[in-house]
């Protein structure tokens, strides 16, 4: 037995526990289950409900003690069915009941109770209590989205441990005393937290109900599948619960690697929009200006047409992260294989460049959640936009010893949490990376301890490095990102993307540069040749290099592929320009936005929940997607649309399933060599599969087909995954097979190309940044979890959550520009002029002009020209 285990007897059988480990957990690891309430093995015990009460030796006898509270020990004996044992929970639960109401019949954990199954299972059967219930009003909103009815409460504590322990956000408490005791929030400050919804999924009454859910379903009706959230990059593994073909519920699951079974509110409650009258059910075409609705086979025709006549150079994709790994890489292949373009981006210019993405050293949530880490976090408003990896990190800080060096340009939901928060100029987050690890001018940094930062870096780092402003291009943050690696080469970084399955897009091909499998075009040129038939001779535009195209009039069909520029792209006049400069837009989407309104031909897709297949996290981790309802009306697959339009363009993808596109992106993509179907339906997966798959996770996978031996550690090895591929390649030269496990005989008789290399991070040429006069100020343009993105506004629930667009700058600037804090300001750039309200705040840098975009009311994105790396405004007084 290993030092740090213990031995004990639990019900008479002997079992071994790691030290430290609290009675409840260990025995329920051994098979034996101990009622509770209060406990929760992602928070703190605090043996507040008396459920778990068992008999404990621990060699002065037996006593009922709580086995959430208490560690085990050597020699210990644990009796969970001793006499003393049963009657103490008989009495607990007795208790509990004298003042829980029966609304049984009517409650939403009515089936799912924890309080009802151990009354069930462990309680006294009847009361010897007659007297009146308490009685409050019911149900009380405690935020949005949460309803309380605090007579159902049994006072255990999980919901205001959560908000306070794990959200950060102490705004549920108890109240009152003795039996008063209620659970509220104070009248002034609701419970507004991105997180409330968990707190209803933890609750074990009925007590804490979610607005959405409430008297939807009972949950006996509801049938279940296990899928991954989608609303961002952070890829919290979720069940899809529905009733008779209506999705009405998310819950979280608890994977250790990713979510420990939280959601965020905006992952949790925008199901509502799959349910939308608006959703686009068939497809449509422009006829007399009008979009009317068409035939399948008129619609695939028309885009089909379109993209036939044009010059392979003048057709440009933009969009795919909504999409499945599956979709992106069915639409990769029509793109650079069929068509030959490489104008394609699954980006709109906000987040980092495709090829650098690919070629960095990646590192994953857990690397940097690891006791003692030092995170430096560069640009990246991580509580905004990936929520739940904001509360792992909130818990490796309070719990497991994690420092946090923060460089941003503003305050962000990370600053109470950093260690050292360092402030830079808009622009400059470059010249503060050097100044923190490569000598640079300490003056980049304009507030913060610059000294004690440099002392937390000096040893090995993570790094988790975003685009958390719109208001200036990737230049400088991919600058900083190189000044890092170069000066300590060991760094991992953690890209902080926030776009749905963007790492899965950028891994298959949707990005200019690259094809599936990490490949840069050139490096994967012949490969893929062999493969696909043909491949792009020249890297293409990225989305602003499209979008600027398609304004002048030099593209002929812009296809968005579940993208809406007009709303979403960070230059508002360019994108408006592109739509209606383009000669021929195809839109494939779910809903009719902005752009798709204005497209020629509309293809509605199947969405989130309607279809399977896999997505990508933001650390590179693929796990299943599964398919729970019917898409509406005659919606299809956006792989299936892909399949079609190459088939009426005398072409074949060869795709012909998502498991049959799964096994080609196995056998041809290098960075995914031995994920198998099979291993990411196997146990070994169920957590997801890291890409590149690791030599542990391959050998954990009983019966996976593919050997990957000599795979190291986390490093990919190119070497040993092209062995380990050439066991289950595909047939080369032929897109028509749907058969990856046939033709490698006579293909390595034909020497067929080697497989490529992935791609590397390199350095690109050094940035520096543009100087700014001193009447203006730098616009840091932020996104919040809540705007007008289309699951949102579809979300009745969420869609009045979008706080608005304000301006905020430092009060020093206010004065010294002569504008007063509260008033309406104008704002001009070079693009055009807005009028917001201006609110004065320290959290602010001096010379910085933070707004909100895609909120109600004028957008930033009018004031941007994306062909700039950095806007600067003046404020006027209206
Ligand atoms: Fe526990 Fe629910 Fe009461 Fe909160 S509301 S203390 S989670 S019973
Ligand atoms: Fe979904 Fe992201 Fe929220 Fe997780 S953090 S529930 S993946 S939106
Ligand atoms: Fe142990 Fe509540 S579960 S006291």
């Amino acid at each position: 037995m290993a030092d740090d285990e213990v031995t004990l007897t639990v019900n008479g059988r002997e079992i071994s526990a790691p030290k430290g480990q609290l009675v409840i957990a260990a025995a329920e690891q051994h098979g034996v289950f101990i009622p509770r309430f209060c406990y929760h093995p992602r928070m703190q015990p605090v043996g507040m409900c008396r459920m778990c009460i068992v008999d404990i030796d621990t060699g002065r006898g037996p006593a009922l003690q709580p086995a959430c509270m208490i560690e085990v020990a050597p020699d210990m004996k644990v009796d969970t069915e001793s006499a003393t044992t049963k009657k103490a929970q008989d009495g607990v639960l007795e208790f509990l009941l004298i003042n829980h109401p029966l609304d049984c019949p009517v409650c939403d954990k009515g089936g799912e109770c924890p309080l009802q199954d151990n009354a069930y299972a462990y309680g006294p059967g009847e009361s010897r209590f007659v007297e009146e219930k308490r009685h409050y009003e019911k149900p009380i909103p405690v935020s949005d989205v949460v309803f309380l009815d605090r007579e159902r409460c049994i006072l255990c504590d999980r919901c205001t441990r959560f908000a306070s322990e794990v959200a950060g956000d102490p705004l549920i408490h108890f109240l009152n005393r003795g039996s008063q005791t209620e659970v509220n929030t104070f009248p002034d400050d609701p419970f507004a937290s991105y997180f409330s919804g968990n707190t209803v999924q933890i609750c074990p009454v009925g007590a804490l109900t979610a607005k959405p859910f409430r008297f939807k379903a009972r949950p006996w009706d509801l049938e279940k599948v296990e899928s991954t959230c989608t609303s961002c990059a952070v890829g919290c593994r979720v069940t899809i619960e529905a009733s008779r073909n209506h999705v009405l519920r998310y819950q979280g699951v608890d994977i250790d690697p990713v979510n420990w079974g939280w959601l965020c509110d905006k992952g949790r409650f925008d199901f509502e929009a799959i349910e939308s009258d608006e959703r686009l059910t068939e497809p449509l075409i422009r006829k007399n200006g009008e979009l009317i609705a068409a035939s399948w086979a008129e619609a695939i025709g028309a885009a089909a047409d379109a993209i036939k006549k044009a010059d392979r150079d003048s057709v440009a994709v933009l969009g795919g992260a909504r999409l499945t790994n599956e979709a992106a890489y069915a639409w990769a292949k029509l793109a650079k294989g069929v068509i030959g373009t490489d104008h394609v981006d699954a980006q709109l210019d906000d987040g980092l460049p495709g090829v650098v993405v690919a070629g960095l050293p990646q590192a994953t949530i857990d690397d940097a959640c690891a006791p003692n880490t030092t995170v430096l976090v560069v640009d990246a408003n991580i509580k905004e936009e990936l929520p739940v990896l904001f509360l792992r990190l909130r818990d490796a800080v309070v719990n497991r010893g994690v420092k946090i060096v923060e460089l941003s340009a503003i305050d962000t939901g990370l600053a109470s949490i950093a260690a050292v928060s360092l402030r830079h100029f808009p622009g400059e987050a470059h010249l503060a990376a050097r100044a923190l690890v490569a000598g640079g001018d300490a003056a980049a940094v304009l507030a913060g301890d610059l000294e004690q930062a440099k002392s937390l870096v000096a040893g090995p780092i993570v790094a988790i490095v975003g685009r958390s402003s719109l208001g200036e291009d990737a230049s400088a943050v991919v600058e900083a990102t190189a000044l890092l690696l170069e000066a300590k080469s060991d760094t991992r970084v953690l890209p902080a993307l926030r776009r749905a399955n963007v790492r899965g897009a950028i891994d298959m091909g949707l990005a200019p540069g690259l094809l599936p499998g990490r490949v840069a075009l050139d490096a994967g040129r012949e490969w893929y040749r062999d493969r696909w038939g043909a491949v792009p001779e020249a890297t293409g535009l990225e989305a602003t290099g499209i979008l600027t195209a398609a304004a002048e009039g030099r593209i002929d069909v812009l296809v968005l592929l579940g993208a809406d520029p007009i709303r979403d792209f960070r230059d508002h006049d360019l994108a408006q320009r592109a739509v209606a400069g383009a000669r021929t837009v195809v839109a494939v989407d779910t809903f009719l936005n902005a752009s798709s309104e204005r497209a020629d031909v509309v293809l509605a897709a199947a969405g989130y929940a309607e279809t399977d297949g896999t997505t990508t996290n933001v650390e590179g981790r693929v796990s299943v997607l599964e398919a729970k309802v019917t898409p509406p009306g005659t919606s299809r697959p956006d792989w299936m649309l892909a399949a079609e339009l190459a088939f009426r363009m005398g072409a074949d993808l060869g795709l012909e399933s998502t498991d049959g596109i799964w096994r080609e992106i196995e056998a041809h993509a290098p960075s995914h060599a031995g994920i198998t179907a099979e291993l990411l339906r196997a146990p070994a997966g169920a957590d997801g599969v890291l890409v590149p798959l690791r030599a542990e996770v391959a050998q954990a996978a009983e019966g996976a087909p593919v050997q990957i031996a000599g795979i190291e550690g986390t490093e990919p090895d190119n070497a040993a995954l092209a062995a380990a591929a050439e066991a289950a390649d595909a047939e080369p030269a032929d897109a028509s097979t749907d058969d990856a496990g046939a033709g490698v005989v006579e293909r390595a008789q034909a020497e067929a190309p080697t497989r490529p290399d992935t791609v590397v991070f390199s350095r690109g040429t050094p940035y520096d940044g543009p100087a700014i006069d001193a009447y203006s100020l730098r616009v840091v343009t932020q996104r919040k979890l809540y705007d007008l993105g289309t699951l949102l506004q579809h979300s009745p629930s969420l869609a009045a959550l979008a706080p608005g667009s304000t301006l905020e700058a430092h009060p020093y600037d206010l004065d010294r520009l002569g504008v007063a804090d509260g008033g309406r300001v104008k704002v001009v750039s070079p693009r055009s002029t807005i009028t917001v309200e201006v609110k004065a705040s320290g959290a602010i840098s001096k010379g910085a002009a933070a707004l909100v975009v895609n909120q109600s009311g004028p957008d930033p994105a009018d004031l941007i020209d994306a062909t700039q790396p950095v806007t600067d405004v003046r404020l006027e007084n209206p």
